[in-house]
């Protein structure tokens, strides 16, 4: 069998009114529209996600939150209904996923050898969380390649930023390790917002992008510091920066799929690519990709 391999790593947030304003089948409530610079952003996304043809795409959510460990969907075939507790009126969503289950256990075997509490979930009604749905839809709306899910545990909210970020980064290696060992080609998808300071009120029309903007200043200098870095391939100073980022932007990269990512990666010095960026509810979100096949290549 061939050696497996990372082909690309997004990072790929999840705002729902993305998904609201495509007004997609799966979604009840209608709109008028909205966000279109983000959305167009995730079509740049999706082409490029197109041409590299995965077997797999992994998703790490700051939505499924698990206290205890790492999870990984573990149920073949889930589908049911997905509302977003604090947006259930832009967010109903009808989702039917299929998982990798093989490579899902795979990696939760690797978590466990590196010594992280790691669990299989096989609840067959499992609902699955809106960052999860959100970010998979916004990436590929086809819904026909099979998905690994990771909760986040959390920890670097509950032990230190630095233990919380060890764990996040023995859980990349792990998922690498997993994945070339399955000779498939995967596709990693980091679900989080950078600059997470929001608005606490929302417009009667939700889509009146005349409301719409940086709802913090330094949040939004911090988007373009961060931005600006990874597009010139400075990752090691962005996870220089990490704690300051994530306490002062109060970026939503704390709950691990950032870390997780770019250990998986190997903590590439190639430039990502920024596809687009926008606000949502006066949060930062950079839609960016970092093509590891074209830069072995
Ligand atoms: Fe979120």
């Amino acid at each position: 069998m061939t050696k497996g391999s990372i082909v690309a790593g997004f990072i790929a947030p999840h705002p729902p009114h993305l998904v609201y304003a495509e007004n997609p089948p799966q979604n009840e409530p209608r709109s008028e529209g909205g966000w279109e610079p983000l959305r167009w952003a995730y079509e740049r996304a999706r082409a490029s996600l197109e041409a590299l043809k995965p077997d797999v795409l992994l998703v790490h959510s700051p939505h499924w939150q698990t206290l205890v460990g790492h999870h990984f969907l573990g149920v073949p075939k889930l589908s049911g209904r997905s509302v977003d507790p604090i947006f259930p009126n832009l967010f109903r969503y009808n989702f039917d996923l299929d998982v990798d289950v093989e490579l899902a256990e795979a990696c939760c075997a690797e978590a466990r050898a590196m010594g992280l509490e790691s669990k299989m979930m096989r609840n067959p009604g499992f609902r699955v969380d809106y960052g999860t749905i959100t970010t998979l839809h916004m990436i590929r709306p086809q819904w026909d390649i099979p998905v690994v899910g990771i909760s986040a545990n959390n920890s670097p909210y509950y032990l230190t930023l630095d233990e919380g970020v060890d764990e996040m980064i023995k859980l990349g290696e792990a998922t690498r390790r997993a994945i070339e060992a399955s000779g498939k080609r995967a596709v990693l998808l980091c679900s989080n917002t950078f600059s997470h300071w929001h608005f606490h009120e929302e417009p009667a029309l939700p889509e009146d992008m005349t409301k719409e903007h940086p709802q913090s200043y330094a949040g939004y200098k911090w988007d373009m510091r961060i931005i600006e870095l990874l597009r010139r391939g400075e990752v090691e100073e962005v996870m220089r920066l990490f704690p300051q980022w994530v306490e002062e932007a109060f970026a939503e990269v704390k709950s691990g799929a950032f870390p997780w990512m770019l250990s998986a990666m190997g903590f590439p010095k190639t430039p990502a690519e920024l596809h687009g960026y926008g606000t949502v509810i006066g949060t930062g979100n950079a839609v960016m990709e970092w093509n590891l096949e074209a830069a072995g290549a």
